[in-house]
């Protein structure tokens, strides 16, 4: 299996949104990472096809998916960013409804929406309205909607806003254990969402990609710019004047802090760190 994309471009007015976009995907996890207003949820309403093209191509396995209509449809499933809308109905009845919309049979429905629901953890509330739930419930509900039809390709749009770090993590070992024969694409900008579970990141700027490699070698290319000190707590405002700070921690009576730096540090006992993903986002967008 392959998708295709090969400069695909949305204008809006003369906003491009997205800007030339290509790259490839196979199977496995892949994360689209990108501030707010880089064109995540823009490409991510293209692939589903929730909204048009400027121009450029999507290919799955070669076809133009436009000319597949449906049957490119009914390999996606989609969890958008919004959510909220089905707050009166139940769990189970708003997978009832999906499961019409897109067009499964009522019995292979039942059997479908049972494993879903024993998949996200929310059988034992399937008779509880969505209204009643909290933010990673909910969450949990959306992707249960969107791997209902056993997709090829499954979409996912930030998938953790708003959780709290634990529901965060329950959702991202959700996700890397759908994984496996699909193409899964996971747009965020928490870069710990994606840390460890996708096989490619992609950096999305501005509608241009500036990154696409293995987490390994995109890290390989900071390779020299991360360090660590211990300093005091005085020193913290001229080292964050100076350098992008990634992080900042408290030992004893000092400080750890880790930074950027593509040249020298001018920091006593500054020593190399091994860089994180965290660290190359912020190498890339700064503080943006
Ligand atoms: N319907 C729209 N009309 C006009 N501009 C839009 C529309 N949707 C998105 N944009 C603009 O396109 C850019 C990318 O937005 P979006 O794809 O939502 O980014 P992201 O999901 O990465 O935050 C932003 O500058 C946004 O303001
Ligand atoms: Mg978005």
């Amino acid at each position: 299996m392959i998708l295709e994309i090969n400069n695909l471009s949305k204008k809006y007015g003369d906003k491009k949104a997205l800007n030339k976009f290509s790259c490839k995907f196979t199977e496995g996890i892949y994360g689209l990472l990108g501030p707010n207003g880089a064109g995540k949820s823009t490409f991510m309403n293209i692939l589903v096809d929730a909204i048009d093209r400027s121009s450029g191509e999507i290919l799955y396995n070669g076809k133009e998916t436009i000319s597949m209509g449906k049957d490119y449809r009914n390999l996606i499933g989609y969890m958008p960013q919004q959510q909220g809308v089905y707050d009166s109905f139940t769990v189970a009845e708003f997978l009832d409804y999906i499961a019409g919309l897109k067009g499964l049979k009522k019995t292979e429905a039942k059997k479908r929406i049972e494993e879903v629901l024993k998949f996200v953890n929310l059988y034992d509330v399937k008779n509880k309205k969505l209204k009643s739930f909290s933010g990673g419930m909910k969450q949990r509900a959306l992707i249960a909607q969107a791997i209902l039809n056993d997709p090829k390709i499954l979409i996912l749009d930030e998938p953790t806003a708003g959780l709290d770090p634990k529901e965060r993590i329950r959702i991202r070992n959700l996700i890397s254990q759908i994984g496996f024969n699909k193409i899964v694409i996971i747009a965020t900008h928490v870069v710990s969402d994606i840390e460890f579970i996708a096989k490619e990141v992609l950096i999305l700027d501005n509608g241009i990609l500036r990154k696409k490699d293995t987490p390994e070698n995109l890290l390989k290319g900071i390779e020299d710019v991360v360090y660590e000190a211990e300093i005091n707590e005085q020193d913290v405002n001229s080292i964050m004047n100076k350098y992008t700070v990634t992080s900042l921690s408290k030992e004893y009576a000092k400080i750890r802090v880790r930074f950027l730096c593509d040249g020298i540090p001018d920091v006593d006992n500054a020593k190399k760190a091994s860089p994180t993903l965290e660290d190359l986002y912020l190498h890339i967008f700064g503080d943006r």
